[in-house]
Parts: C-alpha cells; sequence; structure tokens
C-alpha cells in the first residue's frame, strides 16, 4: 500500500514545529516520512534536529540531510514519528518488525508528544492477532528465557536473517525472539511487565500507553486517530 504509507507521511509532516529537537522512527513508513521531512527541513529552512531510532533512521537522516543530534544534547523531545506494526483501539502498539524496537521505546519515551504512522491494515481490536511480539533478548540470557516465555504458554522463535547465517543480531548487539501468543492479548499492560520482569529480556515490542496520535493513511488520504 504505498500510497496509503506516502498519505500517512504527509498528514504527519503536518506536525513539524519549525524549530526544535525530533525522535525519527524505523521502518518502511518512516522511510517515506523522512524524505518529506528532508525536503521541508531544507526547503524551509527549518531549525530541526533529529534522534534517531536505529541504524536505519540514521541513514534515512544522513541520506536526505536532516540534522542529527542525540539524547545526550536533546534528553526531550518535542515530537517522535514512528511506525507499528499493529495498533489496537487503544492505540497501544506491537512494534519491532524491523528490529528496532528497543532505541525506538527509548526516544518515543523522551518524547512529549509519539505519533504513528500507518496504513490501515495495522488497526486490530487487540495486539498478537496478526503479528507476534518480538522481544529483545541479550544473547548470554537465551537458553533462559526461552525456557520462561514457553513456560508461560507463549511460542517463542528465535528470528532469523536472511542473508547472514544465524539470528539476526540488532542494532545493539542483541537477539530477538518473536512470539507467539495463543489468543490475542487482553491485557497488554500486563504482558508487558511479565515479559520485562524475566532477566535478560532487554526490551519488549509492546509499546503501551505510550502513543498519542496514530495517523492511518488511505489510498485516498489519511485520517487520525486520538488516544481516549
Ligand atoms: C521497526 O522495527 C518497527 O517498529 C517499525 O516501525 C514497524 O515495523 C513498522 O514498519 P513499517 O512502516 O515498515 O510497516
Amino acid at each position: 500500500m504505498p500510497n496509503a504509507k506516502l498519505n500517512a507521511a504527509k498528514s504527519a509532516v503536518a506536525l513539524i514545529p519549525d524549530h526544535g529537537a525530533l525522535g525519527l522512527g524505523s521502518g518502511s513508513t518512516v522511510a517515506i516520512f523522512a524524505k518529506e521531512l528532508g525536503r521541508r527541513v531544507n526547503d524551509e529552512e527549518l531549525a530541526i534536529s533529529v534522534v534517531p531510532s536505529s541504524y536505519q533512521a540514521y541513514q534515512l537522516a544522513v541520506q536526505y540531510q536532516i540534522p542529527l543530534t542525540n539524547l545526550d544534547l536533546h534528553p526531550q523531545l518535542v515530537l517522535t514519528v514512528d511506525g507499528a506494526d499493529e495498533v489496537d483501539e487503544n492505540l497501544n502498539l506491537t512494534k519491532g518488525g524491523g528490529g528496532a524496537l528497543f532505541q525506538e521505546k527509548i526516544v518515543a519515551s523522551a518524547s512529549e508528544k509519539l505519533v504513528i504512522i500507518a496504513d490501515e491494515s495495522k488497526l486490530v481490536d487487540r495486539l498478537a492477532t496478526r503479528f507476534e511480539v518480538p522481544i529483545e533478548v541479550l544473547p548470554f540470557a537465551m537458553g533462559v528465557v526461552l525456557r520462561k516465555i514457553k513456560a508461560m504458554g507463549i511460542e517463542p522463535s528465535v528470528r532469523e536473517a536472511t542473508r547472514k547465517m544465524g539470528p539476526v543480531v540488532t542494532d545493539n548487539g542483541n537477539f530477538l525472539l518473536d512470539l507467539k501468543f495463543s489468543n490475542p492479548i487482553d491485557n497488554p499492560h500486563q504482558v508487558a511487565i511479565d515479559l520485562k520482569m524475566i532477566p535478560g529480556v532487554v526490551e519488549t515490542g509492546l509499546f503501551v500507553g505510550m502513543t498519542d496520535e496514530v495517523h492511518i493513511g488511505t489510498k485516498d488520504g489519511s485520517y487520525i486517530l486520538k488516544r481516549p
């Protein structure tokens, strides 16, 4: 749905202030947003800089000549724009399809406002309906984390790389587990806590209570969902 992604991205570009430090998310929809952001920053000479949430986001900022900053210089960000794999009716999210969930969550947590851009295929009633929930795991802890996840009745699989043998190694040097739940998640807040309490789980792809707005792109336009 390239047009839908473009329309979502354009909708969020309208929120860009004329100055300030922003968080730049990751994924294919954000890649479209970054191009539009770069155009605005350079054409309109906006005093904008971004904290990238992944190596991909870093490369996008370089490609589109968007000034870079970091969380040491800017521990508080005006706005982060990011994508999502699933969005539930309370605007809770599953993220990490592209493997970038850990830094994405840190950047989102530093932001006064988190805006998600996505096409309608990402909307679900409950999380884990169509997409597995990724978690980032310290390699040293993999065996014990696998055992504990299975004991919770969840089916984990180690994410494998495609053009490298063996597991995906994240931007932070960790592994990823994709968690298959037997049913969609009723209480994402509790599940996120339960998973995060396992020593060795660095972060989860459940983003609960963080989103302010979701800009949904369609083939003809876009609309905005706001947190109740
Ligand atoms: C990156 O790991 C993810 O959290 C992405 O933001 C998410 O997978 C959405 O990506 P797309 O915009 O490519 O669907």
